[in-house]
């Protein structure tokens, strides 16, 4: 029998891969996470991120332009609060002389071009590691999302240009609009963690900031009264349309991996460009695999970052921003 149709025509050189290619990733994709920390001169290894550091304020500048020159448009910014700056109230995260603001400050001046984004929540100020304010042993939503309207408008006043509130409050996507709006800070952008899922993934980031969440006692919590169950899928949609209706201009899922799933169904359901974050535990598995020899860890990371792609991001948030971006030129 004559075969007529052989999908492998479309596969023989690599010419004509390049052609038929349906999806592609590109530095111009990429939001570096940067971890920042008080002191000089120090780049502090975190353990379960290898290759990642806290850096302190003034190697930023050399590191912002390093980020710049290799194409990626984005940072979003963690700090590192010490512990006697914390408290339950977040009275730390409104300081215009704060680490972040300084942050802030610090990268804008070096590489103007770079978007600065940063992550808009309590727990690195907050002494029970938790995204709002706590009372009675309850994370409270309403309280929580005034300190986050400031928190974010300070941010937006030391000049970042996009805020990404992590905390999964409700409403707080117009509380924070609300004040840059009246505050004259109409083209501060804000980006969500619309479906952010409680998620086991994220413990080498708890480590890198000494976040964990606690209780009173100081026994381990988790966040599962405001971050999403892994089991569902239409509350990401809910979470995400009431994000948009609330004025968020990007929207995020998180982890990435485990979740291909939402950001397809988001991409075919909204119209808002989709981030998606490649978390920490992600990012710790492949270098676990690669470092034991049982994976080719730059074919592996670069198989992944497409995967984000195909599934529907326009935008990856990633610790192999770097590595990728100079692998891909
Ligand atoms: C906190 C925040 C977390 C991450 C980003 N922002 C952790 C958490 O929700 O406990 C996780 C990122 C990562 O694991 O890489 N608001």
């Amino acid at each position: 029998m004559i075969q007529f149709k052989r999908n492998r025509r479309l596969r023989v050189s690599p010419a004509m891969r390049h052609l038929v290619q349906e999806n592609q990733v590109t530095p111009k994709d990429f939001i570096y996470p940067l971890f920042i920390e008080e002191g000089s001169q120090s780049r502090t290894p975190i353990g379960a991120l290898p290759g990642q550091f806290r850096l302190t304020l003034d190697l930023l500048a050399d590191e912002a332009k390093e980020i710049a020159a290799l194409g990626i448009p984005a940072v979003l910014l963690f700090v590192k609060v010490p512990d006697e700056l914390k408290d339950n109230q977040g009275k730390e995260a409104l300081n215009p002389n704060g680490l972040m603001q300084r942050a802030i400050r610090e990268i804008k001046s070096a590489a103007p071009e770079l978007l600065v984004m940063t992550d808009v929540a309590l727990d690195p100020y907050s002494i029970y590691g938790h995204d709002g304010i706590v009372e009675q042993g309850q994370v409270q939503n309403d309280a929580t999302i005034e300190v986050l309207g400031q928190m974010g408008l300070s941010h937006a006043q030391a000049g970042a240009d996009v805020l990404a509130p992590s905390d999964m409050m409700d409403g707080r996507i117009a509380k924070i609009r609300q004040s840059l709006e009246t505050q004259g800070y109409s083209d501060t952008g804000i980006m969500s963690y619309s479906a952010k899922y409680a998620s086991a993934y994220y413990g080498p980031f708890r480590e890198a900031l000494d976040s964990a969440p606690v209780d009173e006692k100081g026994i381990p919590k988790d966040k599962s009264t405001y971050q999403m169950d892994s089991a569902n899928v239409k509350e990401a949609l809910r979470e995400t349309q009431m994000d948009i209706d609330e004025g968020a201009d990007i929207v995020m899922v998180k982890p990435g991996m485990p979740y291909l799933d939402i950001v397809r169904s988001l991409a075919t359901q909204i119209h808002t460009p989709i981030a998606v974050y490649q978390v920490s535990g992600e990012y710790a598995m492949l270098k676990a695999a690669a470092e034991k020899g049982w994976l080719n860890h730059d074919e592996v990371m670069l198989e992944q970052l497409l995967a984000f792609k195909r599934a529907g991001a326009s935008m990856i948030a990633t610790y192999h921003a770097k590595d990728a971006s100079r692998l891909l030129g």
